[in-house]
């Protein structure tokens, strides 16, 4: 254990951990009362595998822990700290979210919202997009935000799938000095949904729209709505919101997250991570469109009070110094931010971040994909000045909020580069065989959790069974992660990336089948089989392959950019593959699976490994040629 990264905050909280360990349940139950509650619970848990009910009885709202229980000491306090991409900023107090949410939600009332109804939010990083959310929990419905780099088509199945009766969006978003017209995008998902009642559309960009008649423009329904609305009590387990994400099979799953349990995990895991204080400046990089957006951009500091910054537009835009010059224009105190933005930032040297004064900065995260040892010392010497600790956090969107990570507001412990080190208080996780045993130390298995937790998904919306295959189907006790994992000697642990068919391109989660649906929709192609290989930046890109149909005569160039753009409208930009391979058959097992652990080792250049089960022997040299040739060609810049 080496001692140089042995960096503690003087946080010596012995008794926690003993406490979650002695009973998991009284633990939370404690943890719990740290929130306003206008009824308390009358039982901590009820477990009815796999669905966990926590604080049963229990009567809370969001909105109100997030704004209303502040105002008698904090009305003026910064609550967010905008900083748009174009230079602009803004500063919300408060008081100002307050009445903000309060005005928009009574907006949303006038239209007919109701306790229960789906809100779809299509907005870019704006004030308005936390004030949508905070308005739709105030009054009981459960928002779904869509991030708005996904596709129309995107777009529409998630507002189909949830059902949702009102979209909110802008007329456009600023995305690298341009103007991405996202109302556009909206009028094209929604053209056949009939039960959308209302777009509510925000003018940012103020570039020409085409209103139509069930279109609203924001300004004129606050401007008509009172600032008052008292927040509905709801039911501990009543649904907060809903997020879209992939999975293993072609459509995404929508995970739904209640309110009691979740904002308890939020709240416990912001303050042990964090250690967050009255006078901190917290930055959390990521998009509210992803999981970690909502937990920790919005709900996590809204509920302690603190002051966040929060950035419209691309980490790199102008430059890539944008983040250093934010850190050092608001006094960020807490940066968390991703591997792939700190492998980016990395690639461009020591220079930019020295020429910034970074030394406000006293704690510093990462979440999303496992950070490189390298990345991660390169952070603690450069951004960190070696004294700040880094909390590597692990979780995901169905967990709500961290599970490993090191908790320096709770206490000290020695770091390892590149490892979440232990699970929280009142988790309970572990790494096991094929078989559901634990493994030894130092041995690869998957990673699961062993009792539930408080910010654990409801459910996957409209679901159930599929919830119970998805995540409790492996093994009869325990909720599957889909991760690789290995605990040390010293009871570490060392997250290694999915253990299943999903991909994770700069930290964003993408489902191989959905990808091979969207290729396979282009009327040229007969088959398609992705892959994720490793990359220097991304931690993982994406290789597609290909099977033509018999009738196609496109030339390749063209055929490649064909797909290349159904990809983009099919899913969004993200999912774009980086490279296309054409071949006559894909490697498949005698069950008619498609070795992508083969196409993995033929596109990353590795060895194969053991092909004895394939269908046909002579398609993995047909791969194997097609791939040498396309190497070939790429020398040859023809792709
Ligand atoms: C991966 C993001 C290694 C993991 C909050 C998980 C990580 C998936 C880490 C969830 C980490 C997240 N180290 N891998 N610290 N954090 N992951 O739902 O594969 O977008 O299963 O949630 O990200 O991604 P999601």
């Amino acid at each position: 254990m080496a001692d140089e990264y042995n960096i503690g905050l003087g946080n010596d909280d012995l008794e926690t951990r003993k406490k979650a360990e002695f009973d998991f349940t009284s633990f939370w139950n404690d943890q719990a009362k740290q929130l306003s509650w206008f009824r308390p619970w009358t039982s901590t848990l009820d477990w009815k595998q796999p669905f966990a009910q926590w604080f049963v009885g229990g009567l809370i709202n969001a909105s109100y822990n997030a704004l209303d229980i502040h105002q008698q000491t904090k009305a003026t306090k910064p609550a967010i700290l905008w900083e748009g991409e174009n230079g602009e900023s803004k500063v919300l107090t408060y008081k100002d979210l307050w009445i903000q949410v309060q005005k928009f939600a009574n907006a949303l009332k006038s239209l007919g919202v109701q306790k229960g109804d789906r809100i779809t939010i299509y907005l870019p990083m704006v004030p308005e997009l936390p004030i949508s959310m905070l308005a739709c929990s105030r009054i009981g419905a459960t928002h779904t935000v869509v991030f708005s780099g996904f596709s129309s088509s995107s777009l529409k199945d998630r507002i189909d799938d949830s059902k949702s009766k009102i979209v909110i969006t802008a007329d456009g978003g600023y995305r690298r000095g341009s103007v991405v017209k996202l109302k556009e995008v909206v009028d094209d998902a929604i053209k056949d949904l009939d039960f959308v009642q209302n777009v509510i559309v925000l003018e940012r960009t103020k570039n020409k729209i085409q209103l139509n008649s069930r279109d609203k423009l924001w300004n004129d329904l606050i401007s008509e709505s009172s600032e008052e609305c008292e927040p509905e009590k709801l039911d501990s387990n009543h649904p907060l919101y809903i997020l879209y994400t992939s999975g293993t099979t072609g459509k995404p799953k929508g995970v739904l997250h209640g309110t009691g349990g979740y904002l308890t995990h939020l709240h416990s895991t912001y303050k042990w991570a964090f250690d967050i204080k009255d006078s901190d400046i917290f930055f959390c990089t990521a998009d509210i469109g992803w999981v970690t957006g909502h937990s920790y951009v919005v709900y996590g500091p809204l509920l302690h009070g603190a002051t966040e910054v929060m950035y419209e537009g691309a980490p790199d835009f102008p430059d890539v110094s944008r983040m250093w010059d934010i850190i050092q224009k608001y006094k960020v105190t807490i940066f968390y931010t991703t591997p792939t933005a700190l492998r980016m930032f990395m690639k461009y040297g020591d220079d930019l971040p020295n020429s910034f004064d970074l030394s406000t900065l006293r704690l510093l995260g990462t979440v999303g994909e496992p950070i490189n040892p390298e990345v991660w010392k390169w952070y603690f010497k450069i951004i960190g000045k070696e004294k700040c600790p880094i909390i590597d956090t692990w979780w995901q969107t169905e967990t709500g909020g961290m599970m490993i990570s090191p908790l320096p507001g709770l206490e000290t412990i020695p770091l390892k580069p590149g490892s979440a080190t232990r699970p929280i208080p009142g988790v309970s996780i572990s790494v096991v065989d094929e078989k559901g045993n634990d493994v030894a130390a130092n041995t690869k298995g998957y990673l699961v959790i062993r009792k539930p937790w408080p910010g654990m998904l409801l459910t996957l919306w409209n679901d159930d069974e599929k919830y119970k295959n998805v995540y409790w189907s492996k093994y009869p006790n325990c909720y599957y992660s889909g991760d690789y994992a290995i605990k040390d000697e010293d009871g570490y642990l060392w997250l290694l990336g999915r253990a299943d068919d999903v991909l994770k391109v700069a930290g964003h989660r993408i489902g191989t089948a959905e990808l091979e649906s969207s290729i396979v929709s282009h009327e040229d192609i007969a088959e398609s089989a992705v892959c994720g290989v490793p990359d220097e930046i991304k931690g993982e890109k994406i290789i597609a392959f290909a099977v033509r149909k018999e009738s196609s005569t496109k030339d390749i160039p063209t055929l490649r950019d064909e797909i290349i753009q159904k990809v983009r409208s099919g899913i969004g930009p993200i999912a774009t593959p980086e490279q296309i391979y054409f071949v006559s058959k894909l490697p498949k097992t005698r069950s008619g699976k498609i070795m992508r652990r083969l196409l993995k080792a033929i596109a990353s250049n590795e060895k194969i490994g053991d092909i004895s089960t394939l269908e046909d022997g002579a398609a993995v040299s047909e791969v194997q040629s097609a791939f040498e040739e396309l190497k070939k060609s790429i020398k040859k810049k023809q792709f």
